[in-house]
């Protein structure tokens, strides 16, 4: 009992009382004077941060980056070298649901990776597939939106999300992914992840390509049915993260390994479809998988809100010797990441403790909403200055050498090339990639999703689009539903 700490303030002060409010005798009015009656209600008021706007469910852990194998003909990234270890963080995440919605809805998972490198911190923000449902970011809040809920009576609804898609055949290779097995990840330690984009990388001599990040998980791919994870949904709408929580408690820790598929530089000009287009993989017969090195997650949150609803990804943050493609999506996505995070934690995000760089910071940013931190003496506040402030130093600076590009001001979509479509590589992702019983369960989802629309333009629309994708399977599927 003498070790047990007594109750203060958050300024520091002893608490009288943890039960009573101060009033005017027992039966009498609480006063207003009531400090800490006062600071405690407050306080529980701004309990809550927004949640994220997408992605809100989510868990995950700490974890160690190693890599095992000699990837410095391609980046000079100090945590890609061989050898290196860096501390990381991943968050998993469903995408569409709100902050308690149940882990088993059929939705695409987030894979965020947050690596605090020597040289900065270093963020993979991608998905459990490999592509994604559009090609612009102009349309991601029309997305989002079709996939959350309506206005008038706030329930998600399918002619929403299928009017979209339809309306989106670009959509079409992620929808695929979304329908089959992998929309209903076993848990986040049974998925792989991807970092989708592709970004470009420089060597030590200066010399450029093409990557894309793979992450493939040693527990093995294991998928839910659609009866398994509604069952979940009852019992369990936390599965996921408990499963996740649970599995590292015990000292199982799960492991991915990383790899990366590598495009010369001057492949990108002529290739036959645009490798910039993250509607689209690139065949692993023409860029192979090239190991690069595992990571491992074996350190739970010890708070959830400040490690976790607090962490802060973002694509933006890039190291020397990792740069940005041309991807509409990928640059879109630069500038939004950074906005929510001053929106939804605060101007200064990047103090916490959970999204601070463990390398030095010599920003000349300052000021603003709960800044804590700053430089040490008189340093100016200003640059150029003459007084031994920082500078910058475009030699390791992470754009030192980027892509060309030249054009007239234009709104267009890509210009198209030979293999350029918008159906081919999901048909191939049905007929070569799931077997027969993927495509059989394949099959039944979508004649349950068939039969929760209610517009006929968009049944008859749905119908079209995987018509296209795949003819056989869209007859399979009017089969089941006796259209
Ligand atoms: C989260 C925007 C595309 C993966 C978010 C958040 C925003 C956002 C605002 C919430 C951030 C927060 O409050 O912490 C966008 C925009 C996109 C886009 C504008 C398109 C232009 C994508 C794509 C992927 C992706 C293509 C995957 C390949 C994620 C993940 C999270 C996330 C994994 C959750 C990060 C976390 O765990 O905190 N996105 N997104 N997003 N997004 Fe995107």
């Amino acid at each position: 009992m003498n070790d047990t700490p007594f109750t203060t303030t958050t300024a520091g002060a002893p608490v009288a009382s943890d039960e009573y409010s101060r009033t005017v005798g027992p039966n009498g009015p609480v006063v207003l004077h009531d400090i800490y009656l006062l600071e405690k209600l407050a306080q529980f008021h701004r309990e809550r941060v927004p949640e994220r706007v997408v992605h809100a469910k989510g868990g995950g852990a700490f974890g160690t980056l190693k890599v095992t194998e000699d990837v410095s003909a391609y980046t000079r990234a100090a945590l890609f070298q061989p050898g290196t270890e860096t501390p990381m963080l991943a968050r998993f995440s469903s995408v569409a649901g709100e902050l308690g919605s149940p882990d088993t809805w059929r939705d695409a998972r987030g894979f965020a990776l947050k690596f605090y490198t020597s040289e900065g911190n270093y963020d993979i923000v991608g998905n459990n597939t490999p592509v994604f449902f559009i090609r612009d970011g102009i349309k991601f809040p029309d997305f989002i939106r079709s996939q959350k809920r309506l206005p008038d009576t706030n329930l998600r609804d399918p002619d929403m999300q299928w009017d979209f898609w339809t309306l989106s055949p670009e959509s079409a290779h992620q929808v695929t992914y979304l329908m089959g097995d992998r929309g209903l990840p076993r848990s986040w330690r049974f998925m792989n992840g991807y970092g989708s984009h592709t970004y470009l990388w420089t060597n030590a001599s200066g010399e450029k390509s093409w990557v894309k990040y793979h992450f493939h998980n040693r527990q093995g791919v294991e998928n839910l049915t659609n009866a398994e994870g509604q069952t979940l949904v009852g019992v369990d709408t936390d599965h996921y993260l408990r499963d996740l929580f649970e599995a590292i408690e015990r000292g199982d820790f799960p492991k991915w390994d990383v790899s990366i598929q590598v495009m010369p530089y001057e492949d990108a000009k002529t290739y036959r479809f645009n490798p910039f287009d993250l509607t689209k993989v690139w065949p692993h017969a023409d860029y192979p998988l090239i190991p690069v090195g595992e990571f491992e997650l074996n350190r739970n949150p010890e708070n959830y809100f400040a490690q976790i609803e607090q962490a802060a990804f973002e694509p933006s943050n890039m190291v020397p010797g990792i740069d940005a493609s041309p991807d509409k999506m990928l640059l879109a996505r630069i500038w939004a990441y950074a906005d929510a995070h001053r929106y939804r934690i605060g101007s200064n995000y990047n103090e916490l403790p959970v999204n601070r760089p463990l390398s030095p910071v010599n920003s000349y940013a300052k000021d603003g909403h709960l800044r804590h931190s700053y430089a040490p003496g008189r340093r100016p506040v200003y640059v150029p200055n003459s007084f031994d402030g920082p500078v910058a130093d475009p030699i390791r600076a992470a754009e030192s050498n980027a892509w060309h590009a030249d054009g007239d001001l234009v709104r267009s979509a890509y210009t198209l090339r030979a293999d350029d479509d918008d159906f081919g590589q999901a048909g191939t992702l049905v007929r070569e990639v799931f077997d027969e019983a993927q495509r059989e369960r394949l099959v039944e989802t979508l004649a349950g999703q068939y039969r929760s629309l209610h517009h006929d333009q968009i049944k008859t629309r749905f119908l079209w689009y995987w018509t296209q994708i795949d003819a056989t399977l869209a007859e399979q599927v009017k089969a089941l539903i006796g259209a």
